[in-house]
């Protein structure tokens, strides 16, 4: 039976290990995450977030295990990459909007090129979503007129605009000036309050205890820990954890 739409989770990792030469990035990954839940993944540079979403999201080959979507291997090598990624919603630090188009253009472009939605409905959609996030006057306006957070929840409806699935988030604050986090990550919040699925790789401690049902901590391409926000944060069982959220005490980022 299809488990799609259904109560099984959106996205399953087993096993999975990603290797980048001979270096080992992601070692027996398991991950599993329910409709309507907020997955964060937490973790030193380097410990494999990014990697991880990548994978997720088949920019990434992965040399061992097997990754489901609503129950079906993605990395079944029969599986359509473009289809797979028309149903995964993704938004990256650099907010990659085109510069030579209208914030309109942006969000209309993939839902009529890629999945053939008439003109007049994409810009009606566009236009519902930017007002839902705030930037209802900026239709018409050049990327390079909006502040980053603007910019930011821009790519934001542009991935909304596709109706996804999932929402993959990696590290979307993390270009902003901090006075232009807060608006982002209420953004992220509405999303959850919506039942959006989505997974986000963060360096927002505070925003990943407060949003989150779900926290994994990486270390060195592991999931070392995971539990719920009070759980890892405030009771967390390994020595690693324990050392990494001190040492972001210590910088006054927790
Ligand atoms: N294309 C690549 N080629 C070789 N090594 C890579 C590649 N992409 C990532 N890596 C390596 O994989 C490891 C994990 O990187 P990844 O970007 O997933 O970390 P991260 O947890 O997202 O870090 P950050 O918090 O800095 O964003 C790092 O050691 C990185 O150098
Ligand atoms: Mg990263």
């Amino acid at each position: 039976m299809s488990e799609s739409g259904g109560q099984g989770p959106v996205l399953r990792l087993e096993a999975v290990r990603k290797t980048f030469g001979r270096t080992v990035v992601l070692r027996d990954v398991d991950l599993e995450v329910a409709p309507h839940t907020v997955t964060a993944l937490i973790g030193a540079s380097g410990s494999g977030k990014s990697t991880l979403l990548r994978c997720a999201n088949l920019l990434e080959e992965i040399d061992d295990g097997a990754i489901f979507l609503d129950g079906e291997e993605i990395t079944d090598p029969r599986a359509d990459p473009d289809a797979v990624r028309r149903r995964i919603g993704v938004v990256f630090q650099a907010y990659n909007l085109f510069p030579h188009m209208t914030v309109l253009q942006n969000i209309t472009l993939a839902p009529r090129r890629v999945h053939g939605v008439g003109r007049a409905e994409a810009e009606e959609r566009a236009r519902e979503l930017l007002e839902r996030l705030g930037l209802s006057g900026k239709a018409g306006e050049y990327p390079d007129r909006l502040s980053g957070g603007q910019q930011q929840r821009v790519a934001i409806v542009r991935a909304l605009a596709c109706r996804p699935r999932l929402l993959l988030l990696d590290e979307i604050t993390a270009a902003l000036d901090p006075e232009l986090v807060g608006e982002v990550l209420d953004v992220v919040r509405g999303l959850k309050d919506e039942g959006m699925t989505m997974i986000l790789a963060t360096h927002e401690m505070g925003f990943a205890r407060d949003v989150a049902d779900q926290v994994c901590f990486l270390d060195g391409g592991v999931v070392l820990e995971r539990g719920t926000p009070a759980e890892v944060f405030g009771e967390p069982r390994q020595e690693r954890t324990r050392r990494f959220l001190r040492r972001l005490v210590q910088a006054g980022r927790l």
